[in-house]
């Protein structure tokens, strides 16, 4: 019988849980210990995926299946712990490709039910946000939050570590989504976020991209006219028969986009009366969007947390950070978890994290 919630203490300060994370070409695993990171790992089928231009949905849960058992089980070992030392089993349940989430939802109920664990079911955007707390046990909210990852880009005010409020978002493509198609109409290999920042290494921000300001006004952007933009200079240039240098095109693209990003969320903080900024994401792991926000942030005077970079782009110790969040507001899944492909960003930020009931006893 499982029955993990009978013996369940939500009230343990620092519980340990185990974090799994499959949303898309990744298979990592985790164990933190409250904020502290005792293992992570990760098994990344990028290299193979970057041969096909792009993920394919089915290379990355093939790779996961051949993975998740091994990464779990290192992570454990890696984190010096047995299983009885775990506390909940923290599992990215969507969004993300749907074989993909899957593969990690399959193989935390098993694991869950087989060492009667309870079972954490985790959004992978709540991960991102959740990365902040990470290693860092002086951040409390609240805070004002800058989301950049794949598929959103949004401004949160964090009025707790659980409730949030969104005070601004792309009107159209997510900033890392622009990163990608810039990347793209470039000639960049996947994946474009990474490619284009190495390509900007070598060149000047010396044309005039739209900024993007007004995007609707407010705390709000919109990333389709800028992306546009660029690709309108591009076919200008080739159909006129000029040579242009990608690496200047990258270098002003990447200012156009992150300027943004960083003059917005730090109005955000001042007109919310916050004292942190923190960041999520993977374009947070952007070495131009790094160093502006850190210089702004002192200037603007705010402390800011930057989760390292390996934690701004998807791994499982975010999950595992989630999961002690839900963990001690007694938020469990039982075993009729199932994976999502798609959840819209306003159930992403109620305050299980999951969009679904909250299951707090009686899990059999
Ligand atoms: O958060 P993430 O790893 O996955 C999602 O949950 O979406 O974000 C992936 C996005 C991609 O669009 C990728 O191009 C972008 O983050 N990215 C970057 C960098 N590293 C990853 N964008 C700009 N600069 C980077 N260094
Ligand atoms: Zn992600």
């Amino acid at each position: 019988m499982y029955t993990p919630l009978k013996t369940i203490d939500t009230t343990k300060k620092d519980p340990i849980i185990l974090g799994i994370e499959t949303s898309c070409d990744e298979t990592a695993a985790a164990v933190v210990q409250g904020r502290k990171i005792l293992s992570d790992e990760i098994a990344s089928s990028a290299s193979i995926q970057a041969l096909y231009g792009g993920v394919v949905p089915e290379i990355a849960s093939r790779v996961h299946t051949d993975e998740v058992a091994t990464v779990v089980e290192r992570a454990i070992k890696n984190a010096g712990i047995t299983y009885a030392d775990i506390d909940g089993v923290a599992v990215t349940y969507g969004a993300g490709l749907l074989g993909a989430l899957l593969v990690g939802v399959s193989f935390a109920k098993a694991f869950a039910y087989a060492l009667n664990k309870p079972l954490i079911a985790v959004n992978h955007i709540r991960g991102h946000l959740a990365a902040a707390y990470l290693d860092s046990p002086t951040l409390k909210p609240p805070f004002v939050t800058l989301l950049c990852s794949g598929g959103h880009t949004a401004i949160l005010y964090a009025k707790s570590e659980a409730e949030f409020e969104i005070l601004g978002s792309t009107l159209d493509d997510a900033a890392g989504e622009a990163f990608d198609k810039v990347a793209r109409v470039l000639g960049l290999k996947y994946p474009g976020g990474p490619n284009i920042e190495k390509c900007a290494l070598e060149g000047t921000a010396n044309i005039s991209f739209p900024k993007m300001f007004k995007g609707g006004g407010g705390y709000n952007f919109s990333y389709s006219g800028l992306k546009t933009a660029v690709i309108n200079y591009c076919h200008t240039k080739e159909q006129k028969g000029e040579e242009y240098s990608k690496s200047d095109v990258a270098s002003s693209f990447q200012q156009s986009a992150v300027d943004v990003l960083v003059q917005k969320t730090l109005d955000a903080g001042e007109e919310k009366g916050v004292d942190t900024i923190t960041v999520g994401g993977g374009v947070a792991a952007n070495t131009y969007l790094r160093e502006s926000l850190q210089k702004q942030c002192k200037q603007r005077g705010f402390k800011l947390v930057l989760p390292e970079k390996r934690y701004c782009t998807d791994n499982a110790a975010m999950i595992a950070s989630e999961g002690v969040i839900q963990f001690k507001l007694g938020n469990f899944a039982d075993m009729s978890l199932n994976a999502k492909a798609s959840i819209p960003l306003t159930k992403t930020l109620e305050s299980t994290g999951t969009g679904m009931p909250k299951i707090k006893k009686g899990v059999e």
